[in-house]
Protein backbone atom coordinates (compact mmCIF):
# COMPACT_ATOMS: atom_id res chain seq x y z
CA UNK A 1 0.00 0.00 0.00
CA UNK A 2 0.99 3.46 -1.05
CA UNK A 3 -0.22 6.72 0.83
CA UNK A 4 -2.18 7.01 -2.33
CA UNK A 5 -3.70 3.91 -1.53
CA UNK A 6 -4.64 5.93 2.47
CA UNK A 7 -6.93 8.37 0.50
CA UNK A 8 -8.39 5.76 -2.18
CA UNK A 9 -9.86 3.97 0.56
CA UNK A 10 -12.52 7.34 1.49
CA UNK A 11 -11.66 8.35 -2.27
CA UNK A 12 -15.67 9.18 -2.63
CA UNK A 13 -16.10 10.70 0.62
CA UNK A 14 -12.76 12.96 0.33
CA UNK A 15 -13.96 14.55 -3.00
CA UNK A 16 -17.30 15.29 -1.22
CA UNK A 17 -15.33 16.89 1.62
CA UNK A 18 -13.14 18.88 -0.31
CA UNK A 19 -16.44 20.14 -2.28
CA UNK A 20 -18.90 20.98 1.11
CA UNK A 21 -15.73 23.00 2.23
CA UNK A 22 -15.30 25.32 -0.56
CA UNK A 23 -19.38 25.61 -0.83
CA UNK A 24 -19.35 26.60 3.02
CA UNK A 25 -16.39 29.12 2.62
CA UNK A 26 -19.11 31.32 1.07
CA UNK A 27 -19.23 34.86 2.59
CA UNK A 28 -20.69 38.57 1.50
CA UNK A 29 -17.86 40.31 2.45
CA UNK A 30 -15.40 39.72 -1.02
CA UNK A 31 -11.80 39.78 1.02
CA UNK A 32 -12.78 37.21 3.35
CA UNK A 33 -13.83 34.78 0.89
CA UNK A 34 -11.17 35.55 -1.03
CA UNK A 35 -8.83 35.14 1.19
CA UNK A 36 -10.02 32.17 2.78
CA UNK A 37 -10.09 30.61 -0.16
CA UNK A 38 -6.69 31.50 -0.79
CA UNK A 39 -5.68 29.20 1.78
CA UNK A 40 -7.52 26.39 1.28
CA UNK A 41 -7.56 26.30 -2.37
CA UNK A 42 -3.70 25.94 -1.56
CA UNK A 43 -4.52 22.59 -0.86
CA UNK A 44 -2.63 20.88 1.82
CA UNK A 45 -2.37 17.33 3.19
CA UNK A 46 -6.44 17.35 4.50
CA UNK A 47 -5.33 14.77 6.90
CA UNK A 48 -6.86 15.79 9.65
CA UNK A 49 -10.59 15.66 7.85
CA UNK A 50 -9.10 12.18 6.69
CA UNK A 51 -8.56 10.78 10.06
CA UNK A 52 -12.47 11.47 10.78
CA UNK A 53 -13.38 9.72 7.43
CA UNK A 54 -11.06 6.44 8.69
CA UNK A 55 -12.08 6.37 12.02
CA UNK A 56 -15.80 6.86 11.46
CA UNK A 57 -15.95 4.50 8.97
CA UNK A 58 -13.75 2.09 10.58
CA UNK A 59 -16.50 1.52 12.97
CA UNK A 60 -18.92 1.40 10.40
CA UNK A 61 -20.39 4.56 9.91
CA UNK A 62 -22.69 4.97 7.32
CA UNK A 63 -24.80 8.18 7.00
CA UNK A 64 -23.26 11.43 5.65
CA UNK A 65 -22.59 13.55 8.59
CA UNK A 66 -19.14 12.51 8.61
CA UNK A 67 -18.62 14.86 5.55
CA UNK A 68 -19.69 17.84 7.62
CA UNK A 69 -17.33 16.84 10.74
CA UNK A 70 -14.45 16.44 8.63
CA UNK A 71 -14.94 20.08 7.04
CA UNK A 72 -15.12 21.34 10.61
CA UNK A 73 -11.58 19.81 11.60
CA UNK A 74 -10.17 21.31 8.20
CA UNK A 75 -11.71 24.69 8.78
CA UNK A 76 -10.45 24.80 12.64
CA UNK A 77 -6.84 23.81 11.01
CA UNK A 78 -6.76 26.27 8.70
CA UNK A 79 -8.03 29.24 11.04
CA UNK A 80 -5.25 28.09 13.31
CA UNK A 81 -2.57 28.28 10.29
CA UNK A 82 -3.60 31.88 9.38
CA UNK A 83 -2.63 33.29 13.00
CA UNK A 84 0.15 30.71 13.25
CA UNK A 85 1.46 32.36 10.43
CA UNK A 86 1.20 35.64 11.82
CA UNK A 87 2.92 34.90 14.71
CA UNK A 88 5.69 32.61 13.60
CA UNK A 89 5.76 35.51 10.82
CA UNK A 90 6.16 32.93 8.37
CA UNK A 91 6.13 33.84 4.46
CA UNK A 92 5.62 30.74 2.85
CA UNK A 93 2.65 27.93 3.37
CA UNK A 94 1.86 25.25 1.05
CA UNK A 95 4.25 26.11 -1.74
CA UNK A 96 2.51 30.02 -1.34
CA UNK A 97 3.11 33.53 -0.19
CA UNK A 98 0.93 33.25 3.16
CA UNK A 99 -1.97 35.08 3.73
CA UNK A 100 0.05 37.54 5.80
CA UNK A 101 2.84 37.83 3.57
CA UNK A 102 0.19 38.92 0.81
CA UNK A 103 -2.75 40.71 2.60
CA UNK A 104 -0.95 41.59 5.75
CA UNK A 105 -1.43 40.49 9.61
CA UNK A 106 -4.86 42.42 10.46
CA UNK A 107 -6.62 40.37 7.73
CA UNK A 108 -5.08 37.09 8.19
CA UNK A 109 -6.24 37.29 11.72
CA UNK A 110 -10.09 38.13 11.33
CA UNK A 111 -9.95 35.76 8.33
CA UNK A 112 -9.09 33.26 11.15
CA UNK A 113 -11.16 34.32 13.15
CA UNK A 114 -14.36 34.03 10.47
CA UNK A 115 -12.73 30.46 9.57
CA UNK A 116 -13.08 29.32 13.65
CA UNK A 117 -16.57 30.90 13.43
CA UNK A 118 -17.66 28.93 10.58
CA UNK A 119 -16.93 25.77 11.97
CA UNK A 120 -18.79 25.90 14.99
CA UNK A 121 -21.77 27.37 13.08
CA UNK A 122 -21.27 24.18 11.39
CA UNK A 123 -20.85 22.36 14.72
CA UNK A 124 -24.14 23.06 15.31
CA UNK A 125 -25.55 21.93 12.73
CA UNK A 126 -24.46 18.36 13.61
CA UNK A 127 -26.58 18.45 17.06
CA UNK A 128 -25.00 16.40 18.91
CA UNK A 129 -23.40 17.92 22.38
CA UNK A 130 -20.01 15.04 23.11
CA UNK A 131 -18.57 16.37 19.71
CA UNK A 132 -19.05 20.12 20.52
CA UNK A 133 -17.59 19.21 23.89
CA UNK A 134 -14.67 17.78 22.78
CA UNK A 135 -13.99 20.05 19.47
CA UNK A 136 -14.42 23.20 21.82
CA UNK A 137 -11.88 21.92 24.29
CA UNK A 138 -9.25 21.11 21.80
CA UNK A 139 -9.63 24.30 20.12
CA UNK A 140 -9.03 26.26 23.71
CA UNK A 141 -6.27 23.66 24.31
CA UNK A 142 -4.40 24.54 20.66
CA UNK A 143 -4.34 28.12 21.53
CA UNK A 144 -3.10 27.53 25.02
CA UNK A 145 -0.27 25.21 23.16
CA UNK A 146 0.38 28.37 20.79
CA UNK A 147 0.81 30.80 23.54
CA UNK A 148 2.95 28.57 25.78
CA UNK A 149 5.19 28.25 22.54
CA UNK A 150 5.46 32.03 22.29
CA UNK A 151 6.09 32.20 26.02
CA UNK A 152 9.33 30.17 25.53
CA UNK A 153 10.29 31.99 22.13
CA UNK A 154 13.68 32.39 22.44
CA UNK A 155 14.25 30.47 25.61
CA UNK A 156 16.92 27.48 25.53
CA UNK A 157 16.14 26.03 28.62
CA UNK A 158 12.93 24.71 27.50
CA UNK A 159 12.88 21.07 28.20
CA UNK A 160 11.91 17.78 26.32
CA UNK A 161 9.46 17.45 28.58
CA UNK A 162 7.52 21.51 28.52
CA UNK A 163 8.02 21.13 24.65
CA UNK A 164 6.03 17.62 24.28
CA UNK A 165 3.47 19.30 26.31
CA UNK A 166 3.50 22.28 23.88
CA UNK A 167 3.52 19.71 20.84
CA UNK A 168 0.97 17.69 22.37
CA UNK A 169 -1.61 20.95 22.72
CA UNK A 170 -0.81 22.63 19.35
CA UNK A 171 -0.75 20.04 17.34
CA UNK A 172 -1.73 16.41 18.74
CA UNK A 173 -4.61 17.60 19.93
CA UNK A 174 -6.66 18.40 16.56
CA UNK A 175 -5.60 15.06 15.67
CA UNK A 176 -7.14 13.44 18.75
CA UNK A 177 -10.24 15.25 18.46
CA UNK A 178 -10.61 13.95 14.71
CA UNK A 179 -10.07 10.48 15.83
CA UNK A 180 -12.26 10.56 18.69
CA UNK A 181 -15.06 12.97 16.93
CA UNK A 182 -15.26 10.30 14.10
CA UNK A 183 -15.44 7.44 16.75
CA UNK A 184 -18.40 9.54 18.72
CA UNK A 185 -20.48 9.75 15.71
CA UNK A 186 -20.09 6.13 15.11
CA UNK A 187 -21.44 5.38 18.32
CA UNK A 188 -18.47 3.64 19.59
CA UNK A 189 -18.09 1.74 22.41
CA UNK A 190 -15.86 2.83 25.26
CA UNK A 191 -12.81 0.99 24.16
CA UNK A 192 -13.51 1.59 20.68
CA UNK A 193 -13.70 5.86 21.78
CA UNK A 194 -10.17 5.41 23.84
CA UNK A 195 -8.69 3.42 21.41
CA UNK A 196 -9.54 6.06 18.45
CA UNK A 197 -8.39 8.98 20.70
CA UNK A 198 -5.39 7.86 21.74
CA UNK A 199 -4.38 6.84 18.26
CA UNK A 200 -5.04 10.73 16.95
CA UNK A 201 -2.93 11.45 19.98
CA UNK A 202 0.02 9.70 19.12
CA UNK A 203 -0.65 10.33 15.15
CA UNK A 204 -0.37 13.78 15.91
CA UNK A 205 2.99 13.40 18.50
CA UNK A 206 4.53 11.58 15.71
CA UNK A 207 3.57 14.01 12.78
CA UNK A 208 4.77 17.30 14.99
CA UNK A 209 8.24 15.71 15.56
CA UNK A 210 8.82 14.64 12.42
CA UNK A 211 7.58 18.27 11.31
CA UNK A 212 10.39 19.52 13.76
CA UNK A 213 12.99 17.56 11.86
CA UNK A 214 11.90 18.37 8.48
CA UNK A 215 12.45 21.95 9.59
CA UNK A 216 16.31 21.01 9.87
CA UNK A 217 16.91 18.37 7.13
CA UNK A 218 13.45 18.87 4.67
CA UNK A 219 13.29 20.50 1.37
CA UNK A 220 11.57 23.58 1.13
CA UNK A 221 10.10 22.72 -1.98
CA UNK A 222 8.43 19.64 -1.09
CA UNK A 223 7.27 20.77 2.23
CA UNK A 224 6.03 23.92 0.59
CA UNK A 225 7.62 25.82 3.30
CA UNK A 226 11.19 27.31 4.59
CA UNK A 227 13.52 25.23 5.97
CA UNK A 228 15.22 26.74 9.51
CA UNK A 229 11.69 28.94 10.46
CA UNK A 230 11.87 27.25 13.46
CA UNK A 231 15.61 28.45 13.97
CA UNK A 232 15.07 32.12 12.99
CA UNK A 233 11.64 32.47 15.48
CA UNK A 234 14.15 31.31 18.62
CA UNK A 235 11.87 27.90 18.48
CA UNK A 236 13.45 25.30 20.90
CA UNK A 237 12.64 22.41 19.46
CA UNK A 238 13.56 18.53 20.12
CA UNK A 239 16.40 18.59 17.83
CA UNK A 240 17.84 21.73 19.40
CA UNK A 241 17.46 20.65 22.99
CA UNK A 242 18.76 17.45 22.19
CA UNK A 243 21.63 18.51 20.66
CA UNK A 244 22.22 21.05 23.50
CA UNK A 245 22.10 18.17 26.06
CA UNK A 246 25.05 15.74 24.02
CA UNK A 247 27.14 18.61 22.27
CA UNK A 248 30.31 19.85 23.90
CA UNK A 249 30.21 23.30 25.73
CA UNK A 250 31.25 25.23 22.72
CA UNK A 251 28.41 23.52 20.40
CA UNK A 252 25.66 24.16 24.11
CA UNK A 253 27.04 27.92 23.91
CA UNK A 254 26.31 28.48 20.14
CA UNK A 255 23.28 26.63 20.20
CA UNK A 256 22.11 28.95 23.33
CA UNK A 257 22.97 31.75 21.54
CA UNK A 258 21.28 31.06 18.38
CA UNK A 259 18.25 30.21 20.17
CA UNK A 260 18.61 33.44 21.88
CA UNK A 261 19.31 36.20 19.02
CA UNK A 262 16.38 34.01 16.54
CA UNK A 263 17.40 34.91 12.72
CA UNK A 264 19.33 32.34 10.52
CA UNK A 265 22.72 33.69 10.70
CA UNK A 266 23.99 30.67 12.66
CA UNK A 267 22.13 28.50 10.36
CA UNK A 268 24.56 26.66 9.15
CA UNK A 269 26.42 26.04 12.06
CA UNK A 270 23.85 24.54 13.85
CA UNK A 271 22.61 22.24 11.04
CA UNK A 272 26.27 20.83 11.65
CA UNK A 273 25.81 20.51 15.28
CA UNK A 274 22.36 18.93 14.91
CA UNK A 275 24.10 16.18 12.67
CA UNK A 276 26.84 15.53 14.30
CA UNK A 277 25.27 14.75 17.49
CA UNK A 278 22.33 12.11 16.32
CA UNK A 279 19.37 14.56 17.13
CA UNK A 280 17.71 14.35 14.45
CA UNK A 281 17.91 10.51 14.63
CA UNK A 282 17.11 11.06 18.11
CA UNK A 283 13.91 12.96 17.58
CA UNK A 284 12.91 10.51 14.34
CA UNK A 285 13.24 7.54 17.29
CA UNK A 286 10.85 9.68 19.27
CA UNK A 287 8.55 9.95 16.58
CA UNK A 288 8.65 6.19 15.32
CA UNK A 289 7.78 5.50 18.83
CA UNK A 290 4.77 7.71 19.10
CA UNK A 291 3.95 5.93 15.40
CA UNK A 292 4.36 2.23 16.79
CA UNK A 293 1.71 3.42 20.25
CA UNK A 294 -0.41 4.95 17.55
CA UNK A 295 -0.54 1.69 15.55
CA UNK A 296 -1.16 -0.10 19.01
CA UNK A 297 -4.26 1.43 19.19
CA UNK A 298 -6.01 -0.06 16.85
CA UNK A 299 -6.10 -3.32 17.77
CA UNK A 300 -9.26 -2.12 19.40
CA UNK A 301 -10.77 -1.77 16.12
CA UNK A 302 -12.50 -4.45 14.07
CA UNK A 303 -10.57 -5.85 10.57
CA UNK A 304 -11.69 -3.66 7.64
CA UNK A 305 -9.85 -1.51 5.05
CA UNK A 306 -10.22 1.56 7.04
CA UNK A 307 -8.11 0.28 9.94
CA UNK A 308 -5.58 -1.00 7.60
CA UNK A 309 -5.47 2.23 6.10
CA UNK A 310 -5.18 3.77 9.88
CA UNK A 311 -2.35 1.66 10.57
CA UNK A 312 -0.60 2.65 7.05
CA UNK A 313 -1.52 6.09 7.83
CA UNK A 314 1.12 5.78 11.22
CA UNK A 315 3.78 4.52 8.84
CA UNK A 316 3.08 7.20 6.33
CA UNK A 317 3.25 9.67 9.15
CA UNK A 318 6.71 9.16 9.91
CA UNK A 319 8.13 8.50 6.72
CA UNK A 320 6.62 11.69 5.00
CA UNK A 321 8.90 14.74 3.45
CA UNK A 322 5.97 16.94 3.61
C1 LIG B 1 0.91 22.10 9.48
O1 LIG B 1 0.11 20.98 9.37
C2 LIG B 1 0.95 22.53 10.90
C3 LIG B 1 1.58 21.53 11.76
C4 LIG B 1 0.95 20.96 12.74
C5 LIG B 1 2.97 21.16 11.56
P1 LIG B 1 0.05 20.16 8.01
O2 LIG B 1 1.43 19.75 7.60
O3 LIG B 1 -0.95 19.06 8.15
O4 LIG B 1 -0.47 21.26 6.99
P2 LIG B 1 -1.24 21.11 5.60
O5 LIG B 1 -2.69 21.22 5.94
O6 LIG B 1 -0.89 19.79 4.98
O7 LIG B 1 -0.76 22.29 4.79
C1 LIG C 1 1.84 24.51 13.95
O1 LIG C 1 3.02 24.76 14.55
C2 LIG C 1 0.75 24.33 14.97
C3 LIG C 1 -0.45 25.10 14.68
C4 LIG C 1 -0.70 25.63 13.53
C5 LIG C 1 -1.41 25.28 15.76
P1 LIG C 1 4.30 25.20 13.69
O2 LIG C 1 4.44 26.66 13.72
O3 LIG C 1 5.44 24.38 14.18
O4 LIG C 1 3.93 24.69 12.25
P2 LIG C 1 4.46 25.25 10.87
O5 LIG C 1 5.89 24.85 10.80
O6 LIG C 1 4.23 26.71 10.87
O7 LIG C 1 3.62 24.52 9.85
MG1 LIG D 1 4.48 28.08 12.32
MG1 LIG E 1 7.22 23.82 12.24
Amino acid sequence: MTAQRIYDTVADDFSRVNDLIIKRLSSDVPLVEKIAQYIIKSGGKRLRPLLVLLSSRALGHDRDDHLKLAAVIEFLHTATLLHDDVVDTSDMRRGRSTANARWGNAPSVLVGDFLYARAFQMMVELQNLRIMDVLSHATAVIAEGEVMQLMNVKNPDLSEAQYMEVIHNKTAMLFEAASHTGALLADADDDQETALRDYGKHLGLAFQLVDDVLDYRGDAGAMGKNVGDDLAEGKTTLPLIYAMQNGVEDERQLIRQAIRKGGLDDLPAILQIVDSSGALEYTMSKAREQAALAAGCLTALPESDHKEALALLADVAVARVS
